[in-house]
């Protein structure tokens, strides 16, 4: 199994380039199979997650062309099948999208149900409601979520959750439904927006994402296009928390500063200094850090899929910082993880108490999940000495060439797979 190793106590500097939201180009390229021309898209992450699902749609018939690392041509229009494989289910949640262009494009669909995963439950009822009242008929058996639908219609649909993927299935259904549908308590967030453009790029007739009123009028049609993925928040706030806990000073290219703006206002709480530009961020952190409380909220709030890397932030700061996770009920697995470093932290249900520590040490670690195995990459970075992360996988579904962007902004990282390769990096580093 794949390892990373890395020296720490180096404070990064330089400037890394933020690749396209995974988040967004998973709804995205499970939408592109509802057109029956080419759809080209651009600035696609190469991460794990992002080829498992290309595969996916090709073993229902889609012709898939990769262009490049981060293009590919995708053309639905040889779709034979609506029958998702389990396999890819149960390597990436997110195929649960298919289930919505499949129904859009076909009237039908039939996926299996994603289990749970590291951080939660994660039901998808809200998804199944929407289906329903647009007119399909949803069913479990053996597994599989099977949904058909003679005639859908629109429908007005209001969110008992505020739901990213929900949102995201249901307006992909909607879009090619007969008639007009309205999603109240919609989530916000950029991906949502993105997913919302590419369709309306296809010839979707949507308005008002990004808003918690999301209004849909069907059409029968779609046709090919060319679209470029929004840049990924996510992956832009890891590298503003790495700055910020190895008291660094990079320039994170290819952003959208109104997406971070959460995570800019509550590292600048702590001391940190953020300089906004037109696509990008400078993030300062000249002395440790001050103590501050936070809760995950969706969309403009403080995003859950920062949660870890910011407490990892939090353990090096002076005094007690309160983190609260809202949204999912098991995410503070990497605690134990950090408290073999050094941290100082206790775990009370859904609220994690931080008391910072003066230095972290390095220490052989296993990566819960992704944004987690993230976390713990920042706090090696930080530590004095070694740290090996273990399970990287996780890591690598979500950050394109992770240790390669670390590695440009001077990080001593390596991945590595085995005893052997381990001793050599900490003979080559010192
Ligand atoms: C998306 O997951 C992201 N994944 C998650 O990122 C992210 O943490 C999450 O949104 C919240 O922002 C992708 O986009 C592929 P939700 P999603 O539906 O859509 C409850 C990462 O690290 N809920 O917004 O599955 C749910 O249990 C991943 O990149 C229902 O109750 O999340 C949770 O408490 C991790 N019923 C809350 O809503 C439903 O039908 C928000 O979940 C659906 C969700």
């Amino acid at each position: 199994m794949e390892q990373y190793i890395i020296k720490g106590g180096i404070p990064l500097v330089g400037e890394v380039e933020i690749s396209g939201a995974k988040n967004a180009a998973l709804p995205i390229v499970s939408a592109a199979i509802m057109a029956d021309e080419p759809v080209t898209l651009e600035n696609l992450p190469d991460v794990n997650d992002i080829n498992v699902l290309l595969e996916s749609i090709e073993k229902i018939g889609a012709k898939v062309d990769r262009i490049d690392r981060h293009t590919v041509c995708i053309n639905g229009a040889t779709i034979r099948d609506f029958s998702v494989d389990y396999e890819y289910i149960k390597k990436i949640r997110a195929s649960y999208y298919l289930l919505g262009s499949l129904l859009g494009k076909y009237r039908k669909a039939e996926v299996p149900l994603p289990g749970g995963c590291n951080i939660g439950s994660r039901p998808i009822d809200q998804h199944l409601k929407g289906f329903r009242a647009i007119g399909a008929n949803v069913d479990i058996s053996h597994g599989t979520i099977v949904a058909k639908a003679e005639v859908m219609h629109g429908a007005h649909i209001f969110m008992d959750v505020v739901s990213v993927g929900a949102t995201i299935n249901i307006m992909m259904a909607a879009s090619r439904a007969d008639g007009r549908t309205i999603i109240e308590n919609a989530a916000k967030e950029p991906h949502v927006v993105d997913a919302a453009n590419f369709l309306n790029s296809m010839g979707a007739n949507i308005r008002g994402a990004g808003t918690d009123v999301i209004r849909i009028n069907g059409v029968s049609s779609f046709h090919g296009c060319t679209y470029s993925i929004v840049p990924d928040m996510i992956e832009a706030g890891t590298y503003m928390c790495a700055a910020a806990a190895t008291k660094g000073d990079i320039i994170i290219k290819n952003v959208i500063p109104k997406h971070l703006e959460a995570i800019s206002a509550k590292l600048t709480e702590i001391g940190c200094e953020i300089e906004e530009f037109d696509d990008s961020v400078r993030v300062v952190a000249a002395r440790r850090l001050l103590r501050t409380q936070v809760k995950t909220q969706p969309y403009p709030g403080f995003p859950t899929d920062m949660q870890p890397q910011l407490s990892c932030v939090l353990a090096l700061s002076t005094g007690t910082s309160i983190v609260t996770e809202s949204i999912f009920e098991n995410r503070f697995k990497y605690v134990d993880e950090l408290s073999r470093m050094g941290a100082n932290i206790k775990v009370e249900g859904n609220t994690a108490i931080i008391d910072g520590v003066e230095e972290l040490t390095g220490a052989q670690v296993s990566s819960p999940d992704l944004r987690a195995g993230a976390a713990l990459v920042i706090a090696g970075l930080a530590a004095d000495g070694f740290t090996v992360v273990d399970d990287i996988i996780y890591i690598q579904r979500g950050y394109e060439d992770f240790e390669g962007k670390l590695r440009s902004l001077g990080a001593e990282i390596d991945k590595v797979s085995s005893e052997e390769e381990l001793k050599k990096f900490e003979f080559r580093v010192g």
